[in-house]
């Protein structure tokens, strides 16, 4: 696949490499279907997030239609769409995690951060969110923190995972 230009700066070397690696893995002309895993590899190469220059790229590096790469980022809110925290706080408050204290949850963290859900901190460390089912109902209630699944949150619990983010 050739670039020129603008995509060349937004996807170098390396980027294209880890974008071929899984193009490689589904059939010659099956290029959409790595539309999930080449997002995340660039969002985590754009601070966490996905503008519209880049979903534009990749669509023209998939040669796909630029609407079969929106229609896969706007879907699933592992996608951001704007500019967010270093880190993501994700909190489950689906049936399973509503019924086990997800309010208690989302109240401790907006006290904590001193923001509100759908908001990141003024120093742009975090940014809290509210998600649906994260499939870990076992353990609600839950959060995702960037990467990682926390479960059976207490008030306590959820102050040492943030000392543990800060030291
Ligand atoms: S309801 Fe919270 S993880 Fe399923």
């Amino acid at each position: 696949m050739n670039l020129t230009g603008a995509k060349e700066q937004l996807f170098n070397a390396e980027l294209r490499e880890q974008l071929d690696a899984w193009v490689a893995k589904y059939p010659t002309g099956k290029a959409q279907s790595a539309v999930i895993p080449c997002l995340h590899i660039l969002q985590a190469a754009n601070e966490g997030w996905l503008a519209k220059p880049v979903m534009n790229a990749l669509a023209d590096y998939l040669a796909i239609p630029a609407i079969s790469v929106y229609e896969v980022a706007t879907f699933y809110t592992m996608f951001d769409l704007k500019p967010v925290g270093k880190h993501k706080i994700n909190v489950c408050t689906n049936i399973s995690c509503l019924l086990n204290g997800s309010d208690e949850v989302v109240a401790h963290l907006e006290d904590r951060l001193n923001i509100k859900l759908g908001e990141t901190t003024e120093d742009g460390q975090y940014t809290l969110r509210q998600v649906e089912c994260l499939g870990a109902c076992c353990g609600a209630p839950m959060m995702q923190l960037d990467r990682d699944y926390h479960e059976h949150l207490t008030n306590d619990k959820i102050d040492h995972i943030l000392a543990g983010l800060k030291s």
